[in-house]
């Protein structure tokens, strides 16, 4: 069959694509990222899934539609329903990013294995199915109990990448829920251009798009993330799928966060904590509690923050050490905290509060492999340096929440209540909180403490 050919220049970048190759993209004007797809024009009439029939659509008043709150499939995952917005949606695709090794597949395959009412599909493009079964014998060891075999037989693992024929297999199994690992290994008939491409990994999202609509059957799909965080492939099929979680963490620990970057069907605020353990990945209930290691010695420069991640209190230890620099340039080094941000509060020290730390090495450390982006944890860091630097402990009865503007005063943050809440019940005697901050119901057993700007804060912790 003399198939037509046409082929087109597309921006392995943003997506766009060109009738002729240029050697900028004129759109997000990175150089030398289009690459040459050829298109089957014939061939892509036929790819569409013959399911979906053209109906023009009428306008509708909003009245007249019908409320419709549909029935969420619960998985027993508790931190991944959650982060889902309590389930997932039939007919969704969700799209789970995360850097290589972090533990996509194993968070997938465990869902697959302990959700024994769900018959799953998992198609692997990535692993053998040996190596599946590896992970999943990994997975059996001590999975909760009522939730391990005989079960596995619903769980189906098929080693596939062409779409047409997945989706063979899914209308044959009828499955509750699809797992695609991961969307690069896909491809389509319809285009020539190899896996893993922009077209490839496009159209392939858009077709499994229709399909999951089609059959209401919802499809997740695992995507690799590049160097810069941006998950591989175009940034438009951030746009296509409904739900975008990210699976992050530090590989040298064993916290994992899943966190929704984007999620039609509820909050992005949700924020999933695991562990990564020798059997898979465990649920964390109480975070706080572990990331406060609560310990009989008070060292210098160790200081617990009350900080958000998205809707969830977290009570994180912040490390400090201040050393007198060796060599001429004084170093400065962050893990969990932003480097800029920490030299700005050294300078507000400095400057504000008269604190000499400019031939100072200053290391600063957040417990667990955390990130904080939280201003709110400003003032932890600011009291860990000052701990530090005049080598005196911090109660380890305290702890605080607040961010630190240029002139050294002490701004409010959000949610100061929750913060209050989950402090109280980890046995904290008291928290500094920003002064003005409204009407702070008082919480038995904890010690709400207003303080203005930084200095007061040292008088408090000091005398
Ligand atoms: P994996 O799910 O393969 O990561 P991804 O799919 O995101 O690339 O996870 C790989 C890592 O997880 C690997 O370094 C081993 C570790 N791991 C455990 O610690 N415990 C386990 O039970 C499993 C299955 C993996
Ligand atoms: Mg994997």
């Amino acid at each position: 069959m003399a198939a037509k050919l046409r082929s087109k220049f597309v921006c392995q970048n943003c997506g766009t694509s060109y009738a002729q190759w240029l050697g900028q993209c004129g759109q997000c004007k990175e150089w030398n990222t289009l690459v040459e797809e050829v298109v089957d024009r014939v061939e892509e009439k036929r790819g569409t899934p013959q399911r979906v029939k053209s109906r023009i659509p009428k306008p509708i008043a909003i009245d007249d539609i019908p409320a419709q709150d549909g029935p969420r499939i619960a998985l027993s995952d508790r931190e991944l329903s959650r982060v889902l917005g309590g389930g997932l949606v039939p007919g969704s695709i969700t799209l789970l990013g995360g850097e290589p090794g972090i533990g996509k597949s194993t968070l997938l395959l465990q869902t697959a294995l302990r959700n024994p009412q769900l018959k799953t599909l998992y198609v692997s493009g990535e692993e053998s199915e040996h190596q599946v079964k590896m992970r999943a014998e990994r997975l059996q060891a001590d999975a909760p109990t009522g939730l391990r075999r005989p079960q596995d037989a619903n769980c189906l693992v098929l080693t596939e990448t062409n779409t047409q024929n997945i989706f063979k297999h899914i209308e044959a199994l009828e499955p509750g829920l699809v797992v695609i690992d991961s969307v690069q290994t896909l491809h389509t008939a319809v285009l020539d251009a190899s896996p893993g491409s922009v077209g490839q990994v496009r159209e392939c999202t858009a077709e499994l798009m229709r399909f999951a609509k089609t059959t209401g059957v919802p499809i997740v799909l695992i995507g690799h993330i590049t160097k810069d965080g941006y998950i591989a492939g175009p940034k438009v099929l951030e746009h296509m799928v409904d739900c975008v979680l990210q699976f992050e963490g530090d590989r040298d620990h064993a916290f994992r966060l899943l966190r929704p970057l984007k999620n039609r069907f509820g909050s992005t605020n949700e924020l999933g904590i695991y562990e990564m353990r020798g059997s898979g990945l465990a649920e964390v209930d109480d975070p706080s509690q572990v990331l406060t290691g609560r310990r009989e010695d008070r060292p210098s420069g160790v200081v617990v923050a009350a900080t958000m991640e998205g809707m969830r209190p977290l009570l994180i230890e912040v490390q400090a050490l201040v050393s007198t620099a060796v060599y001429g340039t004084p170093q400065r080094s962050s893990t969990g905290f932003d480097l800029r941000r920490l030299n700005m509060l050294l300078a507000v020290m400095e400057k504000r509060c008269g604190f000499r730390l400019g031939q100072k090495d200053v290391f600063l450390n957040l417990a667990g492999g955390f990130r904080v982006e939280e201003p709110a944890i400003d003032l932890a860091v600011v009291c860990a340096v000052l701990s530090s630097n005049a080598d005196i402990a911090v109660p380890m009865d305290a702890c605080f929440a607040g961010e630190v503007g240029l002139t050294g005063e002490i701004r409010p943050v959000t949610r100061t209540e929750q913060r209050i809440a989950e402090a109280a019940k980890l046995g904290f005697a008291r928290i500094f909180v920003p002064k003005g901050t409204k009407a702070v119901e008082p919480v038995k057993g904890i010690d709400v403490v207003q303080v203005g700007r930084v200095d007061e804060v040292l008088g408090h912790l000091f005398g």
